[in-house]
C-alpha cells in the first residue's frame, strides 16, 4: 500500500510531481535511506585504479566511500570513516597505499585480506598493549565494506542492500544502452578508459534535476541557442557533429533508424537514443576540422560492421540509470554522477571516456572537445545549470512551493519497444521518462526492502498503470 506522503508527492498517472521533493530537508532525509543506500550506484572506473594498493575516493549518495583494489588485483569498497570517532581515513581524492591511518589517533586499515585478514582490517592501535590491555577484539573493528559490488564493463557499482537484485537484473532491458555507451566504438565488448582524470563541481541545485534532464528532456534546446551559434563541436558547427540518422537512412535501409525517448517503467531508467536496428550506416564525417580523426573513425566504422553484423544494435544519446548516474553515449562520450549534498545542492562528477586503444591524437582532439562542451568551464553544460540553479531557488519560497511541477507532455501515448524486454517508447518529444523516474522513486520512498520493488520486465504503460 502507497505511503500517503509519497502519493502526495508524484502523481505519474496525472503527470504531477509536488516541488517538495527538489527542495525539502525531509524528503532529502528520506531518499538517503530509502533510495540510496538500496539502489546500485556507480563509484567508478576500473582504469581508476589499474595497480594493487591504488584508491580512488569516491561517494555513494552523501556518504564518502574508498575504491581500493588489493595487492591479489581484488576490488574493494570502504566506508570512509574510522570505526574509533568517525574521523575521514583517507583525506586524498586518489593514490597509492596498503594502509589507511587515521589522521585523529592513529588507528590503522590494511587494505589486504591476505593472512586470513578480512580487507579494511583494523591493523594498528596505538596504545594497544598499554592502555587497551590488548583486550580491544581488533577483528571487530575494521572499515566497513560495501557487501555488494560488481565490475561492469570497467564501471564499478556497488549496493549496500544484501538484499538487492544482481546488478544486470536491476539493469534489465537498460544493458543494451549501457553497452553502446561503455563498449569500443567498433562494437567490441568493453575496452574504454577514462580520461583527463575527473571534474567535480557543485552546483546549487536539487540532484534529481540533474538526473530528470538527462533521462528525456529533448524539448529544452532553446537553453543552448547561443552554444550552438558559437559552433564549439570537433567540425565547427552547433554543439556536436554527431553522424545521426539522415533522411536517407529511413528509405533506404530494412530497418530504418529512428529516435525516440525509451523508458523502463519496472526499473525507473531511462534515455534518449535510437530503437533497435541491425545495419550500420554510413559513415559521416564528423571531425573536419581534423581530418586524421575521421579517417581513423572511418576505419572503426569498418571494424565494427565486420564485429557486429547483423545483430541488433542501438545509439544511446543522452540517458540516466536509477537513480543518479546519467551518461552522454557519444559526444562527449561520458558518464557522471549527480550526489546529493542536501535539498538543494548537488556535486556533479564527470568521467570522459574514450577507446583505450585509440590512438593519441584522437583522444587529445577528444579531450579538448569534451571540455568545452561539458563540466563546470564547458559551454553547453553552463547553460543547463543556470536552468536548474534557478528553478531550484524560485522553488524554495512558502508560496512557490505549493504549486507542482507538470511533466504531462505524450502522456498515454507510450508503445512497447518489441525487441527489448520491459521497455516503452515515444517517438515525439514527451516527459515519458520523467514520469517513468518520479515513479520508480516513488516507490523506493514507500518500499520496506526490496520485497517491494519488483523489477519484473512486464511492459506496462502509463495509460495502463493509471
Ligand atoms: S577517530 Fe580515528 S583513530 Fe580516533
Ligand atoms: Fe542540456
Amino acid at each position: 500500500m502507497a505511503n500517503p506522503a509519497s502519493s502526495a508527492w508524484v502523481d505519474s498517472a496525472n503527470g504531477i510531481v509536488s516541488r517538495e521533493i527538489f527542495v525539502s530537508g525531509e524528503v532529502f532525509e528520506r531518499e538517503m535511506k530509502q533510495v540510496f543506500s538500496r539502489a546500485w550506484l556507480m563509484v567508478g572506473h576500473e582504469s581508476q585504479i589499474p595497480n594493487p594498493y591504488d584508491f580512488f575516493v569516491s561517494r555513494m549518495g552523501g556518504e564518502s566511500v574508498i575504491l581500493t583494489r588489493d595487492g591479489e588485483g581484488h576490488v574493494h569498497v570502504f566506508l570512509n570513516t574510522c570505526r574509533h570517532r568517525g574521523m575521514k581515513v583517507c583525506r586524498y581524492d586518489e593514490g597509492n597505499t596498503r594502509v589507511f591511518s587515521c589522521p585523529y589517533h592513529g588507528w590503522s586499515y590494511a587494505i589486504d585480506g591476505k593472512l586470513d585478514r578480512t580487507p579494511g582490517a583494523l591493523v594498528g592501535v596505538p596504545h594497544f598493549k598499554a592502555a587497551y590491555h590488548e583486550e580491544l577484539d581488533r577483528s571487530q573493528w575494521g572499515l566497513i565494506a560495501v557487501p555488494r559490488l560488481t565490475n561492469y564493463k570497467g564501471t564499478i557499482w556497488a549496493s549496500w542492500d544484501r538484499d538487492a537484485p544482481d546488478f544486470e537484473t536491476y539493469l534489465g532491458g537498460m544493458k543494451v544502452y549501457l553497452d553502446a555507451v561503455l563498449d569500443h566504438r567498433d562494437g567490441s565488448p568493453g575496452g574504454s578508459q577514462v580520461i583527463c582524470g575527473i571534474q567535480k563541481w557543485k552546483v546549487p541545485s536539487n540532484w534529481k534535476f540533474g538526473a530528470e534532464n538527462f533521462i528525456g528532456d529533448l524539448y529544452h534546446i532553446t537553453s543552448h541557442r547561443s552554444v550552438d551559434m558559437v559552433g564549439i563541436g570537433p567540425s565547427g558547427k552547433g554543439r556536436r557533429d554527431e553522424p545521426k540518422a539522415k533522411k536517407g537512412d529511413r528509405e533506404r535501409r530494412r530497418n530504418p533508424i529512428i529516435t525516440a525517448s525509451v523508458g523502463f517503467p519496472a526499473l525507473g531508467h531511462g534515455l534518449i537514443g535510437t530503437l533497435p536496428y541491425y545495419e550500420e550506416p554510413d559513415y559521416r564525417p564528423s571531425f573536419t576540422l581534423t581530418p586524421e580523426v575521421d579517417e581513423y573513425y572511418a576505419e572503426v566504422r569498418a571494424r565494427r560492421v565486420e564485429n557486429l553484423r547483423d545483430s541488433l544494435r542501438v545509439q544511446s544519446f543522452v540517458g540516466t540509470i536509477f537513480p543518479n548516474l546519467s551518461f552522454h553515449g557519444q559526444q562527449p562520450r561520458a558518464v557522471f554522477t549527480w550526489h546529493p549534498n542536501g535539498p538543494t545542492e548537488m556535486e556533479m562528477w564527470k568521467w570522459y571516456l574514450v577507446d583505450a586503444d585509440a590512438p593519441d591524437y584522437v583522444k587529445d582532439v577528444l579531450r579538448r572537445f569534451y571540455l568545452r562542451y561539458a563540466g563546470p568551464a564547458g559551454l553547453t553544460e553552463q547553460d543547463d545549470m543556470e536552468n536548474w540553479n534557478y528553478a531550484t531557488a524560485a522553488s524554495t519560497g512558502a508560496e512557490a512551493v505549493r504549486y507542482p511541477y507538470n511533466y504531462q507532455m505524450g502522456m498515454g501515448y507510450e508503445q512497447p519497444v518489441p525487441e527489448i524486454e520491459g521497455a516503452v517508447y515515444t517517438k515525439q518529444v514527451t516527459e515519458q521518462n520523467q514520469r517513468i523516474f518520479y515513479q520508480r522513486w516513488a516507490e523506493y520512498m514507500d518500499a520496506t526492502s526490496w520485497d517491494d520493488l519488483s523489477t519484473s520486465s512486464e511492459p506496462q504503460t502509463h495509460a495502463s498503470s493509471a
